[in-house]
């Protein structure tokens, strides 16, 4: 087989980059604008998946029922790695089989390891840019709490890579990029930070398998270089260089991850930042943040953060209430800690066992009076006639173990699917319960992994 015509031909089909869009003005942030963040913390900006701030937005005509199949996806997902019966047989991207020969360049044993099933990713998560190599360039790059290595499309995208916006990574510009060989500790960690083994390839580099769902996926090379945030930079950070990306959404260059692992940027960076991040996700009419280290200790309620030995990786909490217009849900105490609990910044929707679902499903309606229910829209099924915005909408506020609380705005407690149709924003789910990120809006949320614990505080983003 030439390899190198084959090569340049999937550059050629594959790469092509779109030209980095000029961000509004007024998408600019001030420090000022958010009252819980510390200045000796890391700051990145955060945006909405669909914000016209965001340097790789979704498509602006993607249906809202598209983002509940993709989060139903991820729900399924994160559930799936925490169940214990779950012995159905791993499957792994189709396309890696269809590409094998394309992906000969990888090691052929890529192509026999099987890739556990996950979701989607991109839809729900939220976006920020990330300076890598050095010349630092900046790529645009979803954020995950659900996962931990760090990936993004790279030159020369052996099989495959979606359209981003700006150009691809290149090893080659970068003067600190170094690959890294099979025998690198790193490269044993890969197992516990991607759920999938390592491989490596002809030339005794690392190679790495991200799997997020049945058409969504990152394999390439495990690598080196100095990333850098605006105010620091920081030399060796471990982060995957993809030769085949499928199923990013929004032309994100890829995916930074902040889940509990030695290869996530959490743990990277916290040797000199500390183990903490805390961020504001902000509605796509806003602009949030993202911090790695310091923040502001007493502004917080706290949760304990829980841990699981099912995924150590995972941020769980202990839901221990619910009340809508400041009565308790018709619910027995124990129904809010029937099911294992994580925090998600990926999910749209947050997930409560059945029982307590069913019981807010109806305190809320029954506190909406009048307003004229619609029919249920896909998984939503607590929905009304007109705007969240329209409607008298009761208050309805979450508890958690600790004292911590989330006293929800009608943002949090509504979505709007279409131009006349609104609906409760959770689901009920026998498995998982996630606290989801319609909820978390607006709100700072800590995860200070060195005190074990998860602070909420209300009017986090401008
Ligand atoms: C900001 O962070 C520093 C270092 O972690 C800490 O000493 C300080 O108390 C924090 N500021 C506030 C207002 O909490």
């Amino acid at each position: 087989m030439e390899l190198l015509p084959l090569l340049l031909a999937c550059s050629l089909l594959f790469t092509v980059a779109t030209p980095a869009r000029d961000i509004p003005s007024v998408c600019a942030s001030q420090i000022s604008d958010f009252p819980h963040r510390n200045s000796s913390g890391l700051h990145l900006t955060l945006h909405h998946p669909q914000s016209a701030c965001s340097p790789a937005p979704l498509p602006s005509d993607l249906p809202f029922s598209t983002v509940l199949t993709h989060d139903d996806a991820r729900a399924a997902h994160l559930a799936s790695r925490l169940d214990t019966n779950n012995d159905a047989p791993p499957r792994r991207p189709t396309s890696l089989r269809s590409k094998k020969k394309a992906a000969g360049h990888l090691d052929d044993s890529l192509a026999s390891v099987p890739l556990s099933p996950g979701a989607s990713i991109g839809v729900g998560n939220y976006v920020t840019q990330l300076g890598l190599g050095t010349p630092a360039t900046s790529y645009a790059m979803v954020v995950d709490t659900g996962s931990s290595l760090t990936w993004l499309q790279c030159s020369p995208c052996v099989v495959s890579c979606h359209r981003q916006a700006g150009p691809l990574f290149d090893p080659r510009s970068s003067s600190t990029y170094a690959s890294v060989p099979c025998s690198a500790s790193q490269c044993g960690e890969l197992q516990a930070a991607t759920l999938n083994p390592s491989a490596c390839s002809v030339s005794g580099v690392c190679v790495y398998q991200a799997s997020y769902g049945d058409s969504s996926f990152s394999v390439g090379y495990l690598s080196r270089d100095t990333v850098s945030f605006g105010s620091g930079s920081f030399p060796d950070f471990y982060y995957g260089c993809g030769q085949d990306n499928e199923g990013l959404f929004g032309r994100s260059a890829g995916l930074i991850g902040l889940a509990r692992n030695k290869l996530s940027l959490l743990y990277q960076l916290a040797p000199s930042l500390g183990y903490s991040f805390s961020y504001c996700l902000p509605t796509s009419a806003s602009t949030g943040y993202l911090t790695i280290g310091s923040y502001n200790p007493g502004q917080y309620t706290y949760t304990p953060m829980a841990s699981s030995s099912l995924d150590g990786s995972l941020y769980f909490v202990t839901l221990s209430g619910m009340s809508v217009g400041g009565s308790p849900l018709a619910v027995s105490q124990s129904e809010y800690g029937s099911l294992p609990t994580i925090i998600d910044s990926g999910t749209v929707i947050t997930r409560l066992p059945t029982g307590v679902y069913t019981a807010l499903s109806k305190a809320v309606a029954a506190a909406m009076g009048g307003a004229p229910r619609a029919p249920a829209f896909s998984i939503l099924d607590t929905c009304f006639e007109g705007q969240a915005s329209q409607l008298r909408v009761p208050a309805v506020s979450m508890a958690f173990a600790g004292g911590a609380s989330l006293k929800l705005a009608t943002r949090n407690v509504l979505i709007n699917v279409d131009d006349s149709t609104t609906c409760l924003a959770f689901a009920p789910t026998d498995s998982t319960a996630i606290i989801g990120n319609t909820q978390q809006q607006t709100f700072s949320v800590v995860y200070d992994v060195a005190q074990s614990r998860i602070g909420f505080a209300a009017g986090g983003c401008s």
